[in-house]
């Protein structure tokens, strides 16, 4: 069961709404070459995230979802990266763009792009909401970042305490009320 918290809004649905528009032109024109982008989200975390950009991106896209999962309901990452769903589509000789919601460690984005590397694509891009930098355990950055935050534990937008609040229309910060509960 979970701790006892509270949350404190830190990146407002307002301000998430501004930024994913800022960055969908970025994305359009850096694609504007490409016939069709395949947007491939990563399960569950992106898939709020995934579906506010897409609709920003006024050009041909095609959606797939990948399911890569570190954590269970565990706050600390496993370091293991497992792939419990794969695309549906063939990417070899297109153009990708990876959606993730949020780059701690960086193990997913890490582990998901050179197996995406390995099906050879002709361009694969990454994009990450939020970025915690202070947390990084890999090389990896994405091409993209929507927010550059805190060493904060963060919920919402997609992101989950436990398998809960991922429904929370903005970015929040988890605090514990329990004195005994780490923070
Ligand atoms: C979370 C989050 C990212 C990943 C980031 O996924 O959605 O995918 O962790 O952490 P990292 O940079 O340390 O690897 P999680 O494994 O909790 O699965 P979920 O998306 O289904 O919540």
């Amino acid at each position: 069961m979970p701790q006892p918290y509270v949350i404190d809004e830190l990146i407002s649905a307002k301000a998430i709404a501004a930024r994913i528009e800022a960055l969908a032109r970025e994305i359009r024109s850096s694609f504007a070459d490409t016939d069709k982008l395949i947007v491939v989200g990563l399960l569950r975390g992106s898939f709020v995230f995934i579906a506010d950009l897409v609709r920003e991106l006024d050009m041909n896209v095609e959606v797939d979802f990948l399911e890569a999962s570190s954590y269970g309901d565990a706050m600390e990452s496993s370091r293991e990266v497992r792939i419990l769903k794969d695309l549906r589509g063939e990417i070899s000789g297109r153009d990708v763009l990876v959606v993730e919601d949020i780059v701690d460690t960086g193990f997913t984005l890490d582990h998901v792009v050179r197996l995406l590397k390995t099906r050879k694509p002709r361009r694969l891009e990454t994009i990450a909401l939020l970025d915690k930098p202070s947390r990084r355990e890999t090389d990896v950055k994405a091409t993209w970042t929507g927010f550059e935050i805190p060493d904060e534990f963060v919920v919402g937008y997609g992101i989950d305490y436990a398998q809960r609040n991922r429904n929370l229309p903005y970015i929040g910060c988890v605090r514990f009320t329990d004195a005994d509960a780490p923070v």
